[in-house]
């Protein structure tokens, strides 16, 4: 549906004007004599599909875009469990040994089918994602990347610029799957260079997608696989990123051929809380600069 519908059940309707008060571009008003929500006159263009509305109505009473609120997961009637969620978020290990197998249809139509809940900024929702769900396409693209990444790595001057790379020619020569680890599927993900938040919205989905993923098969981040479609267009062109679109980043996934017994320990990360006893201090130009500089690059 192209076009902005605004569908009231004035029988489950209980006016309490909750749609109209969460909608963030206010394209929604109560009715001045029936108190049921509308839209405001001309404001239906600026709705930005986030189905808000029909979220919090506590009745089930709206419905927007077509989209009947029957069809929502009932939160009233789910118990999200937090200690599990935080054990999952422990449990979860950069995966380097795959068994050499396709994963079954069910486990990866249910991870490209979560991809659509993760947020975008201003609901943008337009990522692209190429899957390589086939362990023989992998194996190809395999097979490619290896071959260019060599033949790259081995050129001296790249040698001199890289020469924390030098030992990766000669693994990927010696058989090492040293970018793909072995893994039988990937995604990367990619984004519209019009995308209000191109560099959040890509990795964001993928965080999604990793969390959801380790609950049943094992992943790993692959930044090596990302900088080698960053530099040879003809992958990006193998999976088929849309043209306009810039490659975000790309993930391993499969099932895992190993087991981690315990969770690691990480070191504390730096967190530290803001006192209300603060204040404003007077900044020199130079150390306002410098601290502006450092947030834009
Ligand atoms: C952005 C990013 C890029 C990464 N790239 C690679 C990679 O190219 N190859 C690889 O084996 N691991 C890669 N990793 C995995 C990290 O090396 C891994 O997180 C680290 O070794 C700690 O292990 P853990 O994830 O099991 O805690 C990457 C991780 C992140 C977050």
């Amino acid at each position: 549906m192209n076009f902005p519908e605004l569908k009231i059940n004035e029988e489950k309707c209980i006016k309490c004007g909750m749609c109209v008060k969460d909608c963030i571009v206010h394209c929604l008003e109560q009715n001045e004599e029936t108190k049921i929500p509308q839209f405001v006159k001309d404001k239906e263009y600026n709705c930005i599909k986030c189905q808000h509305c029909l979220a919090i109505c506590p009745t089930g009473a709206l419905s927007i875009w077509g989209k009947n609120p029957d069809d929502s997961l009932n939160l009233n009637e789910i118990n999200i469990n937090s200690d599990e969620i935080l054990d999952l978020i422990k449990s979860r290990r950069s995966v380097r040994m795959y068994k050499p197998e396709n994963l079954d249809n069910e486990r990866m139509n249910k991870l490209k089918n979560m991809l659509k809940y993760t947020p975008t900024g201003v609901n943008f929702h337009n990522l692209h994602f190429s899957f390589v769900d086939d362990i023989e396409v992998m194996d190809k693209i395999r097979n490619m990347t290896n071959t260019r990444a060599v033949k790259l790595l081995s050129n001296s001057l790249v040698q001199k610029m890289f020469p924390h790379f030098r030992g990766m020619a000669d693994a990927i020569q010696n058989g090492q799957d040293v970018i793909y680890r072995g893994a039988p599927h990937m995604v990367v993900v990619s984004v519209p260079l019009n995308a209000p938040c191109r560099r959040e919205d890509p990795i964001i989905a993928l965080s999604y997608f990793d969390m959801y993923a380790q609950s049943m098969v094992g992943t790993v981040w692959c930044g090596f696989a990302y900088y080698f479609f960053k530099i040879f267009p003809e992958l990006c062109d193998y999976v088929e990123i849309p043209d306009g679109y810039r490659v975000s980043y790309v993930m391993l996934f499969g099932q895992p051929d190993v087991k981690y017994s315990r969770s690691t320990q990480p070191e504390e990360q730096n967190i530290k809380s803001v006192p209300l006893k603060n204040i404003v201090r007077p900044m020199s130009v130079f150390d306002k600069i410098k601290r502006v500089i450092t947030n834009l690059i």
